[in-house]
C-alpha cells in the first residue's frame, strides 16, 4: 500500500495507550517539558478522558493529543496539549486530524473555548487565533504571541479574561466534561 494514503485512524485515547502516548510525549518534548507553563496547568490534574484522542496505524501508536481542564476568570476552558507525532510520522496530517476530532467532540461538552500555547501558522489551520495581548495571563513566562484561542460556543472567547489556573486537583473530570465532588 502507498505511504502517502491515510492508513492511520483516530479514535479515543484508552487506558492501555498511556505507557505509548507518556512515551511519545517524552520523545517529543524531552525534560524541557516539566518546566513549561502549560505544564504547571497539568500537574496534579488529570486529562479530560473524553477529549484525549491517538492515531494508531497496524496497532502502533503514531501521534496523540490532549485537552487539560483549566479556569481562566473563575470559568471553566480548556488547554490543548501535549500534541505530539512520531517523528517519521510527521507531514501526514495526522497532528491536524487529532486536533479536528477532539476539537469536535468538546464541542458536545459544556466548554466555551480552548486554549493553547503554540505556533499561529500551524494552529491556526484548525481555527485558533491568537489572543489580545494581555487578555489571559499563564503562570510563568508565556510569548504573548503564542497564546491562542478557539471558540467553540459563540462569544467563548470574547469574556475569558484573567488569569489561567489549574482546575482543581480535587475534582477530577469525569467522562462527560462535568466536574465531581
Ligand atoms: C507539531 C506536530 C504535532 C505536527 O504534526 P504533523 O502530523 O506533522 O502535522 P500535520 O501533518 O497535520 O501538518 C503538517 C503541516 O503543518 C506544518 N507545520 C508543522 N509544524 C508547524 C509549525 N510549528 N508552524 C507552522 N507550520 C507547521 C508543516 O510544515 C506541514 O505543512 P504542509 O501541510 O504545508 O506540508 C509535530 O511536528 C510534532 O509532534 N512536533 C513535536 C511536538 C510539538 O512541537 N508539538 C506541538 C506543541 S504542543
Amino acid at each position: 500500500m502507498s505511504k502517502s494514503l491515510p492508513d492511520w485512524e483516530i479514535r479515543p485515547e484508552a487506558p492501555g495507550d498511556a505507557p505509548a502516548v507518556e512515551a511519545l510525549g517524552a520523545a517529543s518534548f524531552g525534560p524541557g517539558r516539566f518546566a513549561k507553563a502549560a505544564y504547571r496547568l497539568r500537574e496534579g490534574v488529570y486529562p479530560v478522558e473524553r477529549l484525549s484522542r491517538v492515531a494508531m496505524e497496524n496497532g502502533v501508536l503514531r501521534g496523540s493529543v490532549r485537552f487539560w481542564p483549566v479556569r481562566v476568570g473563575g470559568k471553566e476552558s480548556l488547554l490543548l496539549g501535549p500534541l505530539a507525532v512520531e517523528t517519521a510520522q510527521r507531514g501526514r496530517g495526522i497532528g491536524i486530524s487529532l486536533m479536528q476530532a477532539g476539537i469536535e467532540a468538546a464541542r458536545q461538552g459544556p466548554w466555551g473555548s480552548i486554549l493553547l500555547v503554540g505556533d499561529a501558522p500551524y494552529y491556526g489551520r484548525v481555527g485558533f487565533s491568537r489572543l489580545a495581548p494581555g487578555q489571559v495571563q499563564f503562570p510563568g513566562p508565556v510569548d504573548e504571541k503564542r497564546i491562542l484561542g478557539l471558540s467553540l460556543k459563540p462569544g467563548g472567547l470574547a469574556d475569558l479574561t484573567g488569569a489561567v489556573r489549574r482546575a482543581q486537583i480535587d475534582e477530577p473530570v469525569c467522562a462527560d466534561g462535568a466536574g465531581v465532588g
